[in-house]
């Protein structure tokens, strides 16, 4: 009995990692040249900008993902997209206005890649999983929590993968510092605290402008629900269609809070508001305060993100009896584990195991010269780089493990499910604003 491409990806998806490690299809030639094989994947892509494009750039690194169709309302992104993956790389691409006739025509898509304004995630989502697709779609799985239930819905229902863009839980950097040394290793003894960041200066938060040359039509803005180009560039910013920076930036790190600490907040509290930027309607600052309770105790993270300064950069750190793990998406922005000599027990053997880096530097001497300094004041903790170094893009490792998921039954790192729990969170802060209050979470707002 033969096997389409088709029926092998099916019965690798439905019979999990075992079976399909040894189905599969050898995928280089003699000469080195890379031909079909059994387990390739058809992929589209909805949305193409700019995070649209990253995720291209990823996928195209991975052996056997081939993109079929790509679909964007706005011709200059689209055709752009069209004419990288057609010339460039000779994808046999088609190229669609709206989704649904994507869906109509494509028959042989295996899964799709979904990287439009938040507010559309579910509407695609939803649609692509019900056409019997696989879906990664980026974070903020939604704007809205009764959208984003409907996902983990439809996803059960369907049978069908869906894997949310919070692509820290692929990287082996962030699998390395709080699965092995915060949970496995106790570095940092119990974690009371995490402090978060993401601050961007003026610059990089101005309105987005194109030239008039290559606007959308009004037509085309009216029928897909923008009511001006300015909107439509700067979705992030309007009720309507995002979240402001909070849920924009703040989703990914929030997300990390409930990795470390095991569980979802108790509560949150947060200030912001729309102070600099009058125009718009999110709040273009939030300061937040989230109460988590594990077997541990109680601990607190705080949560901060500006649009007028930059200070800062952004990174999370996490604060335990011992020490503290500072990390970030971006190694120069936080890559270590911080010791308290006077408290902590003695790290050295970890530089064997190659859990941690020999320290670079001894902290800097406090200066002391005109300074009052008494003995309850603690020193610079030394710093002890970890020792993991990507060699991939780090939306590539998020990808990857989507597709080992549809090809050898890889669990996702993640399935809706956690996406919907950080959506929770992450979109409380923006009620907590809205209203002055503390928001009191039950385990069941969790659930979807
Ligand atoms: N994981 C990450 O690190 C990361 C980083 C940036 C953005 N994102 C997420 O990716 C998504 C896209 O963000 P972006 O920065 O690329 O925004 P963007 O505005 O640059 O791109 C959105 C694209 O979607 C298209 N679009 C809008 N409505 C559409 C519709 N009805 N059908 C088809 N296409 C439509 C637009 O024309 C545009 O090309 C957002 O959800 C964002 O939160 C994730």
């Amino acid at each position: 009995m033969t096997m389409s491409r088709r029926d092998f990806v099916r019965s690798v998806t439905a019979a999990g990692a075992s079976m399909a490690m040894a189905g599969r299809a050898t995928t280089a030639s003699a000469e080195g040249v890379r031909k079909p094989a059994a387990d390739d994947l058809n992929i589209a892509l909805i949305g193409a900008g700019l995070e649209g494009q990253v995720l291209v750039d990823s996928c195209l690194k991975i052996p056997g993902i081939r993109f079929k169709a790509i679909c964007d309302i706005w011709p200059y992104k689209r055709d752009a997209m069209f004419n990288r993956l057609t010339r460039t790389h000779k994808h046999d691409v088609t190229a669609y206005e709206d989704y649904r006739e994507l869906l109509a025509q494509e028959e042989d898509v295996d899964a799709v890649v979904i990287a439009t304004p938040d507010w559309l995630h579910a509407e695609h989502t939803n649609a692509c999983l019900e056409n019997g697709w696989h879906v990664y779609c980026e974070k903020e799985m939604s704007n809205s929590l009764e959208k984003a239930k409907s996902m983990v819905h439809t996803a059960k229902k369907t049978g069908k993968l869906l894997q949310i863009g919070h692509q820290r839980r692929s990287n082996p950097r962030y699998q390395h510092g709080v699965d092995r040394l915060i949970h496995e290793l106790k570095l940092l003894g119990r974690v009371t605290h995490a402090n978060a960041q993401w601050n961007r200066s003026k610059s990089a938060a101005t309105d987005i402008c194109v030239n008039q040359r290559i606007f959308l039509s009004p037509e085309s803005l009216t029928k897909y629900g923008y009511d001006t180009m300015s909107r439509f560039l700067n979705w992030r910013w309007y009720k309507k269609f995002g979240g402001g920076p909070i849920v924009d930036l703040g989703s990914h790190q929030i997300d990390i809070f409930a990795w470390v600490f095991g569980c979802n907040p108790k509560s949150v509290i947060a200030s912001g508001g729309v102070d600099f930027y009058k125009h718009h309607e999110w709040y273009d600052n939030v300061l937040c305060i989230f109460e988590y309770e594990n077997e541990e105790g109680t601990a607190r993270a705080f949560y901060e993100t500006l649009t007028t300064s930059g200070h800062g950069g952004f990174s999370e750190a996490f604060m335990g009896e011992y020490g503290t793990l500072l990390i970030s998406e971006v190694p120069g922005q936080g890559n270590s584990a911080g010791r308290q000599p006077a408290d902590a027990p003695e790290w050295d053997k970890y530089i064997k195991t190659g859990d941690l880096m020999p320290i670079k530097a001894p902290p800097k001497k406090v200066v002391t010269k005109n300074v009052l300094m008494d003995s309850r004041v603690s020193p610079g903790l030394p710093k002890w780089p970890l020792p993991i170094e990507l060699a991939k893009p780090v939306h590539q490792l998020h990808l990857e493990n989507f597709f080992n998921a549809i090809r050898f039954g890889e669990p996702l790192n993640c399935p809706a499910e956690v996406g919907y729990e950080t959506a929770v969170a992450v979109l409380a802060c923006n009620d907590a604003v809205a209203t002055n209050r503390r928001i009191e979470f039950k385990e069941t707002d969790f659930i979807a």
